[in-house]
């Protein structure tokens, strides 16, 4: 049945939607500062676009959604492969690559969209972001380890001589309770966006394209963000309280972002030159048992106070840690065990993450209190001396007080490819 020509033109209808006077906002605005943008003309009636609505360009050397500034709203998906056919493996990254490349930019998926197809034939698009704008959303995706190969170290998808030595699965770590079925999967999608509508809109649009050759092993939401990634943003408070994203990797610190987020030729295999390293985890934070603690002894698990977010070593945010500083009775002010020494480069062989986490609360439990805590994201270029030397100095003998208050529940490493051209799609150098 051909489409009903009389229906509107898909593809543009999400902007079209927000109407010619609102484009002309976008485009003025991609130039400006601040937070909203009049619409070009300068009429005293003309609507005011949030930055935050915004599109983040799809095409680059590398994913965006990785260095790009953290959106305010989180939804992640792991999913498990169901066909055993390259082909079809392939057809998939092509068909989330284009898909991906009309949302981001806040188009509807596909050629006639949510409203403009048959009236006879199941829309293309799922249609609950229809008149809402871009709002910053990426997608960025990443392959598991168990895309190449199975458990039992078989090739899958011909794919085993391009597994990266690097992806392999993380060690158990001290404390760690995690869930199997909360873990892992053989690709990810993490869509970001400032609302959260457009972030869920992308996923469910890119699982139902994946309907008969991967399905969902779980997902989860996030509320708000809890690092910046850029020297441009405010940092934002975790549900314990505290500024969080303070001493991040931010994409203006070049240097940084070179040696520590992306994979280099040397590092390789090939395809993944330009990408990274995804991990997460899904960490229980207890909530009820944290609120019972003293200011006090909360700012000394940290090591930063919780108001300004400030070193205990003295200064504002973004001064320095002092280590060597001592406080009151001759101690270090900043604990030996607390969190943000454990974490610190200097006790980590020069060791940084770039730190993409969000809030998250999955309602109550029975007892009726908050399932809630943080889904640690970081990005990589090797986990092995990034995230894992790290963690094992959080969980391990010394103890982070922190692990009181919190427990890992899910754990998952993805090798992410680099970005794509105008005619590329995710992972093609995989299959050259
Ligand atoms: C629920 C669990 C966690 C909470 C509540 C938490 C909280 C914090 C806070 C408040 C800071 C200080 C502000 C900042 O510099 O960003 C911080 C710093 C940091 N955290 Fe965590 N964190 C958690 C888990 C983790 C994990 C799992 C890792 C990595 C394995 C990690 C790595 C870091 C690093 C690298 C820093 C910066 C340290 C520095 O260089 O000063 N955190 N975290």
């Amino acid at each position: 049945m051909s489409a009903d020509t009389t229906r509107p033109e898909s593809g543009l209808s999400r902007r079209k939607l927000l109407g010619a006077a609102g484009l002309g906002a976008i485009a003025a605005g991609a130039a400006g500062a601040g937070a909203g943008y009049a619409a070009a003309g300068g009429s005293d009636s003309a609507p005011v676009i949030d930055k935050d609505e915004l599109p983040t360009p799809f095409e680059g050397a590398h994913q965006a959604g990785i260095v790009t500034p953290a959106q305010d709203r989180l939804y992640f998906a792991a999913l498990d492969l169901t066909t055993e056919s390259r082909e079809e493996l392939v057809a998939l990254l092509q068909e989330w690559t284009a898909a991906a490349r009309q949302m981001t930019q806040g188009n509807d998926v596909g050629e006639f969209g949510a409203v403009a197809g048959s009236p006879f034939a199941p829309p293309e698009d799922t249609g609950e972001a229809l008149g809402l704008p871009p709002s910053g959303l990426t997608i960025t995706v990443g392959f598991g380890r168990s895309m190449f190969v199975d458990a039992k170290g078989k090739a899958r998808f011909g794919l085993d001589g391009q597994l990266p030595d690097r992806l392999k699965d993380l060690p158990l770590f001290i404390g760690d309770r995690l869930d199997p079925a909360v873990s892992n999967g053989d690709l990810a999608i993490q869509a970001c966006a400032n609302d959260p509508q457009v972030a869920v809109h992308a996923v469910r649009n890119l699982v139902r394209i994946a309907f008969g050759r991967a399905s969902v092993r779980y997902s989860q939401m996030g509320f708000g963000r809890t690092s910046s990634t850029s020297t441009a943003q405010a940092t934002p408070r975790n549900l314990f309280g505290f500024k969080d994203g303070t001493a991040n990797i931010k994409v203006e610190e070049r240097m940084d972002v070179e040696k520590f987020v992306w994979v280099h030729d040397d590092d390789g295999p090939e395809w993944l030159v330009g990408g990274s390293y995804l991990v997460t985890r899904k960490i229980d934070m207890r909530i009820e048992i944290w609120d019972r603690e003293p200011l006090e002894g909360q700012e000394a698990i940290i090591g930063r106070t919780k108001g300004s977010g400030g070193p205990l070593s003295g200064g504002d945010e973004f001064d320095e840690l002092d280590f060597k500083a001592e406080g009151d009775g001759g101690d270090p002010a900043i604990g030996e065990v607390a969190h943000v020494r454990l974490a610190h480069p200097d006790f980590n062989k020069g060791a940084k993450l770039l730190r993409r986490g969000y809030n998250f609360v999955d309602g109550s439990n029975g007892l009726g209190q908050l399932s809630a805590g943080l889904f640690f994201i970081a990005y990589q270029r090797d986990p092995e001396s990034q995230f894992v030397r790290i963690q094992k100095s959080l969980a391990g003998s010394k103890n982070d007080v922190l692990n009181e208050y919190i427990v890992h529940v899910s754990s998952g490493l993805f090798a992410c490819p680099p970005g794509v051209g105008a005619k590329g799609y995710w992972g093609e150098g995989l299959f050259a």
